[in-house]
């Protein structure tokens, strides 16, 4: 089975035939993304990378992985950006909502850090940490990113004082680039458990990399059920695929479609608390790929129904420049039934002997309905369920039609160079070796 993909609630928002006029355009991107002509063709590792995962490397990640959770009782993932949020994101979908209220015994706590700079965040986690049986995976390509850096010096150390050296570089793994950056260097002296994060994998697009499979798999997760979604999903969306059959054609159609027509803001929205972080993974993903130019949708996203009561105002009846993507989820994994009540004092009684989840299906399909009529197009992607198999489907299907909308837009959907600015300003702040002239210039632009 697969996730579906409905469009029929945003096409009409436009001309007639509007989606198919984009079936050249997006073929041409199709071509160029597996000729590898595109712009920022040198980071197309992606495309075919869930058919290039071997079962030896998956073996190979799920030993570390097991060596992780019988050693540790919590797991830091200290990353960032793309080093970062596909982790949390497929791990957020997948876990028990209160995972970090429970002591359970047979799976450790994943925590996240390496992704701020705030001093309380850290200095609370380093207490949470005293005298805890902890791992860390030190996820940077680059290996020199401040806030990941930074973080990992103060793990290393508190690690190493609580276990001993020795049995700390049995805890402690990196991911990174083959040769580079002060990551690479620390793992290599220290003799930790490395993988490699391949040069053509952009963070964004690496999640299927051991960026965001080790995590995965440290917290209990299949990553061959994960990478057998993403597998069946590069199928799915490949360019033999006729256009109207290919929802990944279609996606970046519409999407497109919809911003030549006004509609600058996408939101994605979800009815499950746990696919937060899932929209996190994608605003990065198309942010970060579209958002340069001068041009670019705006991702966003909300938790329906939480934020129908915050948002949904601005979105009923707001100005009219924004969309939406739904993912729906057919099939809640538990079942709770709404009980009956002899006093009904709150009036509820004509719920008794439903489920939960059909008050939310409800909710949803009046939200659509309502948005609808409010002038909001709607696409709509259902998902069977929340496991491993269909988030590997949803994570290559945003990824490929990612590739497909960034060419189809015009721009380089590969790179970042807009993240460098404040950096460089930063580290001129900060005096870092090297900054020498930005950090005069800076105070004397700060003193005027
Ligand atoms: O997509 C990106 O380029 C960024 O979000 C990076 O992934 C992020 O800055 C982390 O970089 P690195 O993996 O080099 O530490």
């Amino acid at each position: 089975e697969m996730i579906k993909l409905d469009i029929t609630k945003a096409a009409c928002f436009l001309k007639e035939g509007a989606v198919e006029s984009f079936e050249p355009k997006v073929a041409e991107a199709q071509k160029a993304l597996e000729a590898g002509t595109c712009p920022g063709n040198d980071f197309l590792g992606w495309l075919h990378l869930p058919s290039s995962i071997t079962p030896a490397f998956l073996d190979e990640l799920q030993a570390c992985a097991d060596t992780l959770r019988a050693n540790c009782d919590a797991i830091v993932v200290a990353g960032i950006g793309g080093s970062y949020l596909g982790a949390r994101a497929v791990i957020e979908a997948l876990s028990n909502a209160f995972s970090w209220l429970v002591n359970d015994p047979k799976n450790p706590t994943i925590l996240f850090a390496g992704n701020n700079i705030g001093e309380d965040y850290l200095f609370e986690l380093t207490e949470y940490l005293k005298g805890k049986k902890f791992g860390v995976i030190n996820i940077s390509k680059s290996g020199t990113t401040t806030e990941t850096a930074l973080t990992f010096r103060l793990l290393k150390k508190q690690c190493e004082a609580q276990r001993g050296k020795e049995e700390a570089k049995k805890v402690i793994v990196a991911v990174t680039d083959a040769k580079k950056g002060a990551a690479r260097t620390c793992a290599d002296k220290e003799g930790y458990k490395s993988f490699i994060i391949p040069d053509n994998v952009g963070g964004r697009f690496s999640v299927l990399t051991p960026v965001g499979l080790l995590p995965i798999a440290c917290a209990g997760f299949s990553i061959k059920d994960l990478v057998a979604g993403a597998q069946e999903m590069e199928k799915a969306c490949a360019p033999t695929v006729p256009f109207a059959e290919n929802p990944a054609a279609q996606y970046a159609a519409v999407r497109n479609g919809l911003y030549q027509s006004g509609k600058k803001i996408e939101i994605m929205v979800n009815f499950q608390p746990k696919l937060h972080f899932f929209s996190e993974w994608w605003k990065q993903l198309y942010g970060e790929s579209e958002g340069k130019d001068g041009k670019g949708i705006f991702p966003a996203s909300v938790d329906f129904t939480t934020d129908l009561h915050s948002m949904g105002q601005w979105i009923q009846e707001g100005e009219r420049t924004i969309f939406e993507t739904v993912i729906s989820v057919e099939e809640p994994e538990k079942k709770l039934l709404f009980p009956n009540d002899e006093e009904n004092l709150d009036g509820l009684n004509f719920l008794a002997g439903k489920r939960v989840d059909e008050v939310n299906k409800m909710a949803e399909l009046g939200t659509q309905l309502a948005h609808v009529d409010g002038g909001v197009p709607n696409m709509r992607i259902s998902v069977p369920k929340l496991n491993e198999y269909y988030i590997g489907q949803l994570i290559y299907f945003f990824e490929i039609a990612c590739g497909i909308s960034g060419n189809v837009l015009g721009v380089n959907p590969f790179n970042q160079p807009g993240v460098e600015a404040y950096k460089k300003n930063m580290f001129a702040l900060l005096d870092k070796p090297g900054y020498e002239a930005e950090s005069a210039a800076i105070k004397a632009r700060l003193a005027k």
